[in-house]
């Protein structure tokens, strides 16, 4: 089967490395570190002659990609813009939410200044704000101090501090626990769990700092048991997709629940349609077989047959660029990838990376429009290009094995301003 990926992540990178083991796969436009493992390419995934695509950002999918691509005939892993508006409109969300019975934190929809100071006196602190809209994952505040609140509120809705996205917002009730991401694969009207995993959304140890993308992850989660995910599956993940299908969308994709663990049971926090990053780089290296006929059954809707996942454990350690997340720094020459990528049970996923000026600076061939994996990577070969640089995992026999060998690997690799947490999974 000949299947290709779309986005230019480390979770592209891990999809593409599992599912390369036994097919053709393509990324598209993939990023220059992944060229060690996978081909990737300029073209359109449509062009590239597809017999599945899996689509793995939001972005695209909000933006009607996945239906584009099944116009023309194309099974395609990933929901229809209508099924994105899950992750692409909080206020959408939490309609939904209400609809099935999900259990989630009490909300409000605000447009305006008065609107949004009601539902700040209705809930009380702490005071959560949401853009409506998608903002690449900051478009959260969570404060308890009322000042800062109203002063996010303010600039959410004049437009300054999200553009459209933020002119509507979602207020809610604070919630507290432990988080949880939970992934659902779904055929449109059923779906199977895949492994769960915990991701630290923090940029400093002990969770201190600014919100991030995720700065790593680890699966299992060993504080969660099957019947916590059982209760995911039955009370938010199959209300969701009932809701959905009455409301004539046939969601068939990954669909991420953002679950808190709080002292009432599982309460979902967000949906997200698609894998999550840093979650994809533990998740799928521990699934062991597979993959692809599940994606590919899922995408036509037809019956989902079983993953073999092993019982490995494994922990993702983000190597993040100078300056991240605020204003991350690009251009720093990265060494030591290849001697990380050698040690046993250590996987280099590439995210914001790109080749060191010239021809190779996206994984662009010079003349054709798809470059052949290259196998390996020399040392300032690649530089820094985004906030999430390099995704190091380690796979061992428990956490602690995976931990070490993770931090092996991230020893061995440098660039300038190279910032990572030492606390994944400890
Ligand atoms: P979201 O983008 O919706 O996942 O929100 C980002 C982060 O904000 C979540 O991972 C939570 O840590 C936090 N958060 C979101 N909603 C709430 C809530 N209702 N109560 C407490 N924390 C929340
Ligand atoms: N790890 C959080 C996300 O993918 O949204």
């Amino acid at each position: 089967m000949r299947i290709v990926v779309v986005g230019q992540g480390a979770r592209e990178h891990a999809f593409a490395r599992n599912l390369s083991e036994r097919h053709e796969v393509i990324v598209t436009p993939g990023n220059a570190g992944m060229r060690a493992d996978v081909e990737v390419s300029s073209l359109e995934a449509g062009r590239l002659d597809p017999d599945l695509v899996v689509i793995g950002p939001e972005a695209p999918l909000v933006d009607g990609l996945a239906d584009r691509l099944a116009a023309s005939g194309i099974n395609v892993l990933g929901p229809s813009a209508a099924g994105a508006q899950l992750e692409g409109s909080k206020a959408f969300l939490k309609q939904l939410c209400a609809e099935a019975k999900v259990p989630t934190a009490a909300f409000g929809v605000a447009t305006s200044l008065q609107e949004g100071l009601e539902l700040f006196d209705r809930f009380g602190p702490p005071y959560v704000i949401k853009t409506d809209g998608l903002a690449a994952g900051k478009g959260v505040l969570v404060t308890s101090d009322r000042a800062e609140a109203e002063e996010d509120l303010a600039a959410k809705l004049a437009g300054i501090s999200f553009g459209a996205a933020g002119t509507r917002v979602v207020i809610e009730e604070g919630m507290q626990g432990r988080e949880l991401s939970v992934f659902a694969l779904c055929n449109g009207r059923d779906f199977v769990l895949l492994p769960a995993a915990r991701d630290y959304k923090r940029l400093g140890d002990g969770d201190q700092g600014p919100n991030t993308g995720g700065m790593g992850s680890i699966s299992p989660v060993g504080d969660v048991n099957a019947t916590v995910l059982e209760e995911v599956g039955s009370s938010m993940i199959g209300p969701t997709l009932d809701r959905l299908t009455a409301l004539g969308i046939e969601y068939r994709g990954i669909l991420y629940a953002g679950v808190m663990l709080t002292a009432s049971g599982p309460k979902l926090v967000e949906y997200n349609v698609r894998f999550g990053d840093p979650e994809a780089e533990v998740v799928l290296p521990r699934i062991t077989g597979g993959l692809a006929e599940a994606l590919l059954a899922a995408a036509r809707g037809e019956h989902i047959p079983s993953l073999r996942v092993s019982d490995q454990s494994a922990i993702t350690v983000v190597l993040a660029a100078a300056g991240y997340p605020e204003d991350p720094k690009r251009g720093a020459p990265i060494s030591g990838i290849e001697a990380a990528r050698s040690l046993e049970g250590v996987l280099v996923f590439g995210a914001g990376v790109a080749g060191r000026g010239g021809q190779s600076q996206d994984g662009e061939a010079p003349d054709g429009q798809t470059s052949n994996r290259q196998g390996s990577v020399r040392d300032g070969e690649l530089v820094t290009a985004g906030g999430r640089v390099l995704a190091v995992t380690g796979l061992g026999d428990t956490l602690a094995q995976a931990r070490s060998r993770a931090y092996r690997g991230v020893e061995l690799i440098d660039f300038d301003g190279l910032q990572y947490r030492r606390d994944i999974g400890s």
